[in-house]
């Protein structure tokens, strides 16, 4: 008797504890939905941000405005984990991020590299150079939302 309640117990306990751990891990995935897509809105602001420094001739505003870029780029990379996808919450991501996750980390790491070479070029005072740099990073979007975001929902 004593032995069946206590089974029914642990067994209630470890429902209720899968509860709370599937409850947090929905508002993780909402959390980093909501901040992948306030990048995606933010991301060409900040590429003019430093096409306005640099035109300006405030190299160290440029600088700073790209690694703010290049930070915001990094962070986005990680905010596609597993199950954050329409299940999780009202999102864009297309399921192939997940099942085509090679072709997904191509286009991210396109993205990566352009904004790492914007910073590089932030260091130097090649005009010409930055400003490539710049269309570079403003480059890498279509053929990742082709691939990878579906339509408004
Ligand atoms: C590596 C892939 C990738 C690259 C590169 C990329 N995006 Fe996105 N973008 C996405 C995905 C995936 C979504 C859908 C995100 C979601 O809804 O969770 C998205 C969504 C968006 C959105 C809609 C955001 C919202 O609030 O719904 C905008 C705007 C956007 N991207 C702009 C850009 C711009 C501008 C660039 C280039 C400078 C860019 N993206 C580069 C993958 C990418």
């Amino acid at each position: 008797m004593f032995k069946t309640s206590r089974i029914a117990e642990i067994a209630i306990a470890t429902v209720l504890i899968a509860g709370i751990a599937g409850a947090s891990f929905a508002q993780d995935a909402a959390a980093v939905i909501a901040s992948r897509q306030a990048f995606m809105q933010g991301v060409t602001r900040m590429s003019s941000a430093v096409s306005t420094a640099a035109a300006a001739g405030d190299m160290t505003a440029a600088k700073a405005a790209a690694k703010t870029l290049d930070d915001g780029w990094k962070a986005f990379a990680t905010q596609f984990p597993a199950g954050s996808d329409s299940a999780a919450g009202k999102t864009r991501a297309k399921a192939e991020i997940w099942s085509n996750a090679t072709g997904f980390k191509a286009e991210m790491d396109k993205a990566l590299a352009a904004s790492a070479a914007l910073v590089a070029a932030t260091n130097g005072t090649d005009k010409d150079a930055m400003a490539n740099a710049v269309s570079n990073v403003n480059g890498v979007c279509v053929s990742c939302h082709n691939d990878f975001r579906g339509p408004r929902g």
